[in-house]
């Protein structure tokens, strides 16, 4: 029961019992993707170097993955280092890659214990050998969990993966008259995953910045102001009770409540 299984974690007389009282559980978003931004402006406000903005944003990884896990969300994607991210420093990048280790050898016990299949979507191959190797190994060790699928996206970019899904249709002689719009879904990196509903960005940016271009043709989006290192189960819950009050129309008219998938 994801209610109950939720408030075993977390205070049950605190602001976060009462906001998810108010989630209907059978209307949950099936996928969420979140933007994970502001690390870099947490740490400019506490005069920290940017790396300690990125650590901090790894407690809320972990909150954000356990808490969509308990509530029951099927897929979750996190935005960890886009393409264009290569174009920072190269002590920044070794830092997040040093980061992306280290949450790996601490959470892949936590990820096992919450049936929960860690995969990677993006350039893989643009990643060092020794990440590669962690993620794959983090890969293998829950290909059989049947819970939630926590996707992360690194050296990940939308266009990029367009383009990659253009050339494997190439290369696999698929008539042009059979690539469809399902026929191509089934050449991303997505694969067989159903779109996502909800899409988040924290920090306050009103921008996709290359994610998932052609997956969110329509989610519905949600921005928060508050910046990566603060994000906890609570703006979670905040975001999925303000996605139960959309109309999701598809272009069509009116179908009432918020409906989750197509
Ligand atoms: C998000 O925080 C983490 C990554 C993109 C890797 P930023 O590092 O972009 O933080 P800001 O946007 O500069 O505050
Ligand atoms: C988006 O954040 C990418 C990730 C969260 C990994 P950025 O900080 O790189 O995006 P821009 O530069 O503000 O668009
Ligand atoms: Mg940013």
């Amino acid at each position: 029961m994801p209610l109950s299984d939720l408030l075993t974690h977390i205070d049950p007389a605190g602001p976060e019992a009462a906001l998810a009282r108010s989630v209907n559980f059978d209307r949950l978003p099936k996928h969420v993707a979140i933007i994970m931004d502001g690390n870099g402006r947490w740490a400019a406000e506490r005069h920290l170097p940017r790396v300690e903005g990125h650590r901090a944003g790894i407690e809320s990884v972990r909150d954000t993955v356990e808490s969509s896990a308990r509530m029951g969300i099927e897929v979750l994607t996190l935005y960890a280092f886009s393409v264009e991210n290569w174009k920072r420093p190269e002590t920044e990048v070794s830092a997040l890659m040093g980061l992306l280790r280290q949450y790996l050898r601490l959470e892949l016990k936590t990820l096992l214990k919450n049936n929960i299949r860690f995969n990677v979507i993006g350039q893989r191959e643009r990643l060092g050998r020794e990440v590669r190797e962690e993620l794959e190994a983090a890969e293998q060790r829950t290909a059989t969990n049947t819970g939630m699928l926590f996707n992360i996206a690194l050296s990940y970019g939308g266009r990029a993966e367009i383009v990659d899904a253009a050339r494997r249709a190439i290369r696999e002689g698929i008539p042009a008259d059979r690539l469809d719009e399902d026929t191509f879904a089934s050449l991303l990196y997505t694969a067989g995953q159903p779109d996502p509903d909800l899409m988040i960005r924290t920090s306050g940016e009103m921008r996709i910045s290359n994610f998932l271009l052609w997956q969110i043709a329509y989610a519905e989006i949600w921005v928060t102001d508050t910046l990566w290192p603060d994000f906890r189960c609570r703006h979670l819950l905040d975001a999925i009770i303000d996605f139960q009050k959309r109309d999701r129309r598809y272009g069509a008219v009116s179908s009432g409540p918020v409906t989750v998938g197509r």
